[in-house]
């Protein structure tokens, strides 16, 4: 996710919960019009070297211009990736306006007209992570047999429209009629936040393997290991047994691992202290803290208040 799950944060995930999320698909790389050079900007984010020590990654591309995505493509396969990702989900209205991310699905021969020439020039891989529509939730159902012609390693989809954004209410029925036609492993995102969420999702879906966590893992940084560890008996293949969450960093703690990492990044003290606003806004939801504990942190203005404000809750709600 652009913004929060970036190199910093599934470093220090990675540290605090090993093991705890098998992959991670990278905030996109934009192909913005043709140019390549806003997909090198972030390329740090990918370098292998960067992410030894981190979450393994699964970089993801944004964009609908085939000669450049078959370079960046190969590129990130000579570099080490065995598989990338194509972003045809993003909501964001400047970028459905160009038939870029979920802009595109209203358009499938766009769609084909994409596959067809990147396909067979690809190195790598390819998956892809999709919304239902942009408009219409049906939209998905002329695109099925376009995707069912070619060779690819999965199918992520999120099931809302791109004019939904992060609103209204995931459309499962619909997911299901989708699921039943694809061809390719599917995997479910979408408002995956307890594991009550998860197990009613796993019970609907039973023929699905792999879920994303998108929001969820910051509401509840432990929610992957929950998972993992989940005792109901419904799903005995499940469970990992050596794993005790008890083992692991709280929430608190890791917001406190995460806050040190950001306050050691060469970045201005207002911009540290945005980025430490921008998870403590997503985490609090799930710490043992009252409402005025929470606020206390973003009704801060500058970086010293802010972590004033946090330290306090931190020395106070710590486990001894
Ligand atoms: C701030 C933000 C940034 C996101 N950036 C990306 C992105 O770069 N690539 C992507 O595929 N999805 C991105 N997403 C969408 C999520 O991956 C996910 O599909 C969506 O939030 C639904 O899942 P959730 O309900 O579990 O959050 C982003 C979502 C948010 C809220």
């Amino acid at each position: 996710m652009q913004g929060l799950t970036e190199l910093l944060f599934r470093r220090v995930y990675h540290r605090c919960y090993p093991g705890a999320v098998d992959c991670a698909i990278s905030p996109f790389l934009s192909l913005t019009h043709g140019n390549l050079a806003d997909a090198w900007k972030k390329i740090d984010d990918v370098l292998p070297d960067l992410n030894r020590d981190s979450l393994p990654v699964i970089p993801q591309i944004l964009g609908k211009e085939p000669v450049e995505f078959v370079e960046l493509a190969n590129r990130l396969h000579e570099v080490g990736y065995a598989e990338v990702n194509w972003n045809i989900g993003c909501p964001m209205r400047r970028v459905t306006a160009k038939h870029r991310g979920s802009g595109i699905l209203p358009h499938p021969d766009e769609i084909k007209q994409l596959l067809d020439y990147v396909v067979p020039r690809l190195h790598p891989r390819l998956s892809v992570k999709m919304r239902l529509g942009l408009q219409s939730p049906d939209e998905i159902f002329s695109i099925i047999p376009i995707l069912n012609d070619y060779p690819l390693a999965n199918v992520t989809i999120h099931p809302r429209t791109g004019r939904q954004q992060y609103g209204g209410q995931v459309d499962l029925d619909t997911f299901q009629r989708a699921l039943g036609l694809l061809n390719h492993p599917v995997i479910y995102n979408g408002d995956l936040c307890t594991l009550a969420d998860y197990r009613r999702l796993r019970a609907r879906f039973p023929q699905i393997q792999d879920f994303m966590i998108g929001r969820g893992i910051l509401y509840d940084p432990l929610l992957p290991l929950k998972i993992k560890t989940d005792a109901d008996p419904r799903f005995a293949s499940n469970p990992t047994p050596t794993i005790s969450l008890s083992d692991y960093p709280t929430a608190l703690q890791f917001i406190n691992t995460l806050t040190d990492a950001i306050l050691d990044q060469p970045a201005s003290d207002i911009s540290k202290m945005h980025k430490i606003k921008e998870y403590w806004c997503l985490v609090r939801r799930s710490l043992p803290i009252t409402e005025q504990q929470s606020l206390s942190v973003l009704h801060t203005d500058t970086l010293p208040k802010t972590l004033e404000s946090l330290r306090k809750i931190l020395s106070v709600s710590s486990p001894t």
